[in-house]
């Protein structure tokens, strides 16, 4: 949250007030730092940097937050994207991202996907099983090309983060069994419209330590080595994504601490490391700002209802994640009282916080923060609810870089019948 403090007894981001922000914006609104994107995105590059014999590379893993001013900040930084969609790539390309820095993830990727893919130059497709294989070695047949080719591997390790966003066990969808790995790239190697360049991994999101990311690099490198033997060398290990982000009081390691762990293991190898982070660069870049509506009390519980609802941030309903909730302007003197801060929308779960020891009155503002990955890409519009805003700050400067949708946007595509 170091972009985002207080100052005056006003919540800042950088140099701009939000209270200012929500004023022109309304709300419900999402705001980005422009530094703290760029400082956590460099905090990556600057440590695998650090290691000055190969040229490694960080793809920002776009489905984290994929608005296209977001991306564009790191574009312009040289990073990386990996996608795991057609619209991804797009969004990526619009906003001025090297097609030849992108990794192109995703559980089944479709024939049209993988011709636009390679029409734009992919650094690689991170392919998850034989029929993608199949498919695209159809493809780039097709179009008369060779397809840069990575196998994610599944390398049955317990991530031990929530059960929905662990990837990595060999009862998960994901990736292809670390037993069948050897006999695939084999297959592979067969076809001729294939160039197989990589090895991926991907275990799970908010890890909060290193061993699992140890012990599936080890697992990784012993299949390395097999493969050299028989003939198969590749020229990068793409280790995922995953490291976790201090929402509440996880002390994950750092991105510094991650890649000298990586470099470490990596020692006397030639390959390139490519590293997809999304939470750890976007997620305390960003908050949601939100009013409250309307304050309800029963004789159980005090509800502080919210203009910001599950269709705006749905992690708590989803993984009962825990986001900090902090008043926009400080009340010093005011009373703190316990709230269950609740949206609008028609759910039981319908809830950014509960038992949140707030000093509240009705229209005041709201940050919840550590809102800037996963949070608008997963936006919807449930209940009819239009999506929100999106800004980014730049010192004293901000940007809409998305704006709120309309009535019109609501219902567009959508006829009546006689
Ligand atoms: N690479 C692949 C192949 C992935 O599937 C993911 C995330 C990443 C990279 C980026 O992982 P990160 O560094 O952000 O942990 N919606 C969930 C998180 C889903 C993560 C899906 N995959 C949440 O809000 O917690």
């Amino acid at each position: 949250m170091s972009d985002f403090h207080y100052q005056n007894g006003q919540l800042m981001a950088e140099q701009s007030s939000l209270t200012e922000i929500a004023k022109a914006a309304g709300t419900p609104t999402y705001v980005y730092s422009k530094k703290s994107l760029e400082q956590n995105y460099l905090a990556y590059r600057d440590a695998l940097d650090i290691d000055s014999n190969t040229n490694h590379l960080v793809c920002f893993s776009v489905k984290a937050n994929s608005n296209i001013g977001v991306l564009s900040v790191l574009a312009k930084l040289g990073s990386g994207f990996d996608i795991v969609s057609a619209g991804e790539l797009e969004r990526v390309l619009l906003a001025g991202g090297d097609p030849a820095k992108i990794v192109f993830s995703g559980i089944a990727k479709s024939t049209s996907e993988i011709q636009r893919a390679l029409e734009v130059g992919v650094h690689c497709f991170n392919v998850e099983s034989v029929t993608e294989l199949d498919r695209i070695a159809e493809v780039s047949s097709n179009m008369g090309c060779t397809a840069p080719i990575s196998i994610r591997v599944n390398p049955d390790v317990d991530a031990k983060t929530h059960p929905y966003i662990s990837t990595g066990l060999k009862e998960n969808k994901f990736g292809i069994d670390i037993e069948q790995a050897l006999q695939v790239y084999q297959y592979a190697s067969t076809l001729n419209s294939l160039r197989i360049v990589g090895i991926d991994c991907h275990i799970g999101s908010q890890l909060t330590t290193l061993t699992p990311f140890n012990d599936s690099l080890t697992r990784l490198l012993r299949l390395v080595d097999q493969l050299e033997k028989i003939g198969i060398s590749l020229q990068h290990i793409d280790v995922g994504g995953g490291l976790g982000v201090c929402y509440q009081n996880e002390q994950p390691p750092s991105p510094q601490e991650y890649v000298a762990s990586l470099i470490e293991a990596m020692k006397g190898r030639t390959q390139s490391l490519i590293m997809e982070p999304g939470r750890s660069i976007a997620a305390n870049a960003g908050v949601l700002i939100t009013r409250v509506d309307t304050i309800k009390e029963n004789p159980h519980k005090r509800f502080a209802i919210i203009d910001a609802a599950m269709n705006d941030m749905i992690r708590p309903a989803l993984y009962d994640a825990w986001l900090n909730i902090l008043p926009v302007v400080q009340a010093p003197q005011g009373p703190l009282k316990n709230y269950d801060v609740v949206g609008p929308v028609c759910e039981t779960g319908d809830f950014m916080g509960k038992d949140r020891e707030l000093a509240i009155a009705e229209g005041d503002l709201l940050c919840v923060c550590s809102a800037g990955a996963y949070g608008f890409v997963m936006s919807s519009n449930y209940n009819s609810r239009v999506r929100a805003s999106e800004i980014i700050v730049d010192g004293d400067k901000f940007h809409f870089v998305r704006d709120r949708e309309t009535m019109e946007d609501l219902v567009r595509g959508e006829r009546t019948i006689d």
